[in-house]
């Protein structure tokens, strides 16, 4: 099963311009049916926080909801190796993001991620993800296996989160194409929760709120 599948997806990334569509074998399909989302909290529902640090610490932990999500930290490794699927296993085949992120010159992210999610049709899985900017984030970039207390921090620092201040990693956040991603990642994967708007709102109250970090 497991070889099958690896010739699956050897075969899409070989013949990515013409597309998956045409693999003939017929495995049992995966459903090609939207995961619904789950809701995120409104900031409204913050206010009866009276002690603003606390109030700041709920807002980010409800934010670390998205930012801890499976969806985002698959591609914020910290050993330079993409993570696939909900239980973040290796990613298959095995690929590195290389000096830039993009991969090797081989064998880029691009050849089998395209710009927009492909769905594929008797393949094990139901669609490729894909974004103009598919790429792994680099290495001081790192969420995976930390706690959201350590993201938050590393999130404030412009030496590893490239340069920001809070208003640019909240505009990166309310408005980036790939982070936006995350709330339509294909048929067969789980949204992050929410809309990208609401999380939005909800960054930004954290940072007017001073931008306090739950505990390491
Ligand atoms: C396909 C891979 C990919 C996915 C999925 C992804 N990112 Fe990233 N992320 C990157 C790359 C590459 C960069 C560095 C380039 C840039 O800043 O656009 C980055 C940078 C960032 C940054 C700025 C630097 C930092 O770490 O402070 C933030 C914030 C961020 N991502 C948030 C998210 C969130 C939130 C999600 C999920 C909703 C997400 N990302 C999903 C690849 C990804
Ligand atoms: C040979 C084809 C191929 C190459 C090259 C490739 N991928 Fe993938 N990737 C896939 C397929 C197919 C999936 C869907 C698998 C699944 O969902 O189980 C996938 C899924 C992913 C996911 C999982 C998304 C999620 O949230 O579950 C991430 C992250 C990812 N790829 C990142 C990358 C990055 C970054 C690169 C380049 C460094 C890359 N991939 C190169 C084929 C490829």
């Amino acid at each position: 099963m497991r070889s099958h599948r690896f010739f699956l997806l050897l075969s899409c990334g070989v013949v990515a311009l013409t597309g998956c569509r045409s693999a003939s074998q017929a495995p049992p399909e995966p459903s090609q049916a939207p995961v619904p989302p789950e809701a995120l909290r409104s900031v409204a529902s913050f206010s009866n926080i009276e002690d603003k640090q606390a109030r700041s610490v709920a807002l980010f932990r409800e934010a670390g909801r998205v930012i801890a999500h499976p969806r985002c930290t698959n591609c914020h490794p910290a050993d330079g190796r993409p993570r696939q699927g909900m239980e973040q296993h290796a990613h298959v085949p095995a690929v590195a993001g290389g000096a830039d992120g993009h991969g090797p010159p081989g064998l880029p992210c691009t050849s089998c991620h395209q710009a927009t999610n492909t769905p594929t049709v008797g393949a094990t899985v139901a669609s490729i993800p894909g974004n103009p900017k598919w790429a792994l984030a680099p290495v001081e970039m790192a969420w995976v296996g930390r706690s959201l207390g350590a993201i938050c921090e590393q999130l404030k620092d412009p030496k590893r989160n490239g340069g920001k201040d809070l208003a640019a990693l909240q505009h990166h956040m309310a408005k980036d194409e790939l982070v936006g991603w995350g709330w339509n990642p294909g048929p067969g994967r789980k949204p992050v929760p929410g809309t990208q708007a609401a999380f939005g709102e909800l960054f930004q109250a954290w940072v007017d709120s001073g931008a306090y970090c739950p505990a390491p």
